[in-house]
């Protein structure tokens, strides 16, 4: 079974062609390309990733159908990222890949977001078998979730306010750091003293698995407001070390504390946060050979996870068809 799937809920616009056989996935190519013109605005303007997307859609496609030295009609699925999202970005790829299925004469299906980025870790440790814990962290989520077996999912906790992506992004703009943030955070973290200054850790008074960030974020605008320009662009290195390490020490906490309550199963660590260096360093020394980190080409937002979703979702629950929508805040238990 090979699947032709298209990811296009935010400001990558990515395709490829992923095949299920004999257990096993393989990614025969991906592509993705990442718009650069949000960087100016410091954050995702959604009409300009939406026309983005439609200038390049049917080169993306184009070029992983050519990169896996196949032609269209060598297909069985055409999927799309149908939620959630921006609600135009989604549009553009759901109508183009139905469109495609239609020409094609091929089953179509609709994949959720999140459930791809679970299916991320399938393809980084493909020994990785349901029942396990996954910690989704990316710009726009931030959810613990129970994966009970290959499309079954409970939702045990998320973020009550910013996503932990967007922690690392607003932080990062405060401080003056080019969009997105993270990356930049993480590098500049890497020579700097994570004991210069001790943010406080949330409190949450909640009972659950629940994340929140919004506190760190004011925290490191008082922090900023409080000292010279002159004096925070000196320890950058420093603040940025500071930042990140109360990120990662939440995240760390509220994991580990579901993951004990669970009986210490698997621990699947996904989407673009997931790239974090210190992250994979306190999760590899929290969770030892329990951790799978997404591979660094499936943690960002990528049509190959997109693609093996939509193989199993399509060998259990068959054709969606044409009336799929778009879904822009769907959640990774479906209604
Ligand atoms: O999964 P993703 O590409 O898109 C969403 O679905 O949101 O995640 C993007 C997020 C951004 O917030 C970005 O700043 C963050 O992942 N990110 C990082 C790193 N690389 C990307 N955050 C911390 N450290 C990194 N190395
Ligand atoms: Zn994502």
């Amino acid at each position: 079974m090979r699947v032709l799937a298209v990811e296009s809920s935010c400001d990558e616009t990515s395709a490829s062609v992923v095949e299920w056989k004999d257990g096993k996935f393989s990614v025969l190519s991906l592509v993705v390309r990442s718009q650069a013109i949000h960087e100016k605005f410091g954050g995702v303007v959604p009409e300009l990733a939406a026309r983005s997307h439609i200038e390049i859609i049917h080169t993306v496609v184009d070029m992983a159908i050519q990169d896996a030295g196949l032609s269209p009609w060598d297909m069985d699925l055409i999927a799309a990222t149908k939620g959630p999202g921006l609600a135009a970005a989604l549009i553009v790829g759901v109508e183009f890949a139905k469109t495609l299925s239609l020409a094609l004469k091929l089953p179509f299906v609709g994949v959720n977001h999140l459930i791809g980025h679970i299916y991320s870790a399938y393809l980084s440790d493909p020994h990785l078998r349901p029942p396990f814990l996954t910690l989704i962290a990316s710009g726009g989520h931030t959810e613990l979730v129970w994966v009970k077996d290959w499309y079954g999912f409970d939702l045990l906790g998320h973020t009550l306010d910013d996503a932990a992506g967007e922690a690392f992004d607003k932080g990062g703009r405060m401080l003056g750091l080019p969009y997105p943030a993270g990356p930049h955070i993480d590098r500049l973290a890497r020579t700097g003293d994570r004991d210069f200054h001790t943010f406080p850790r949330p409190k949450i008074k909640r009972k659950g698995y629940f994340f929140s960030f919004s506190g760190l974020k004011t925290a490191l605008l008082n922090y900023i407001r409080h000292h010279t320009g002159d004096f925070i662009r000196r320890h950058i290195n420093d603040i940025a070390a500071s930042y990140q390490e109360a990120i990662v020490l939440h995240l760390l906490e509220v994991t580990r504390r579901a993951w004990e309550d669970l009986g210490t199963p698997p621990l699947a660590v996904v989407g673009g946060v997931a790239l974090n260096s210190r992250l994979r360093e306190v999760f590899r020394m929290s969770f030892g050979g329990k951790v799978i980190f997404a591979l660094p080409q499936y943690c960002g937002d990528n049509a190959a996870m997109i693609g093996a979703a939509a193989l199993r979702k399509y060998d259990l629950f068959g054709n969606d068809g044409q009336e799929v929508s778009v879904y822009p805040s769907l959640g990774v238990v479906e209604p």
